[in-house]
């Protein structure tokens, strides 16, 4: 399998990853105590963080998915997004965590932070496992961030090349 590409080049390990997710678990559990909680996971790449993350946070939350597609080329995105599965749930007056893989243009979170805004949540924030901020084309800052990386294309823990390599439990560079 993936013989096309070389995913060997370990960018963040399996461990970092794990004791990251450890970390913003703990303090999404103090900064959202006593509040509704409500993650919101962007499919597909956010699955293994989501899956993660939300067992190391200790609160009664609820959580849903939704599927965007973003036109564009394999590598880059045009801004341009379409909702391909909407949230099956009311969000009014909850506090909603969007869940992304990796933020680079921005320009996803940037539309859908809006759009989730207009449905009456009580606030909306981000958490990404991945950050690109040399990659941004408008201004959007993430609330959680678990690592920055460098404007290079990246595999693994969720993020795809022609959607393989999702499941490689620690981050690559690709060659
Ligand atoms: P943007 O912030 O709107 O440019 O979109 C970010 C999305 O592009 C992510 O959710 C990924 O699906 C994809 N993406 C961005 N950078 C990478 C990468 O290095 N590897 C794999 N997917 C990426
Ligand atoms: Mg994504």
């Amino acid at each position: 399998m993936g013989e096309k590409y070389d995913v060997s080049n370990v960018l963040i390990s399996e461990q970092q990853l794990k004791d990251r997710v450890d970390e913003l678990g703990a303090q999404i559990t103090l900064d959202y105590y006593g509040k509704d909680l409500f993650l919101i996971g962007i499919l597909k790449g956010s699955v293994p963080f989501m899956a993660d993350l939300m067992r190391r946070i200790d609160l009664p939350l609820e959580m849903d998915f939704m599927s965007v597609s973003s036109y564009g080329s394999a590598t880059k995105s045009s801004g341009v997004v379409q909702i391909i599965k909407d949230l099956d749930s009311d969000i009014k007056g909850k506090d909603v965590l969007i869940v992304e893989d990796v933020i680079d243009t921005g320009l996803t979170l940037a539309y859908l932070k809006e759009y989730l805004q207009s449905r009456g949540p009580a606030s909306v924030k981000l958490i990404t496992m991945l950050d690109k901020p040399s990659g941004r084309k408008v201004d959007i800052k993430s609330d959680y961030v678990g690592f920055e990386v460098p404007d290079k294309f990246i595999v693994g823990y969720g993020l795809d090349v022609d959607q393989k390599f999702r499941n490689l439990p620690y981050i690559s560079w690709v060659k």
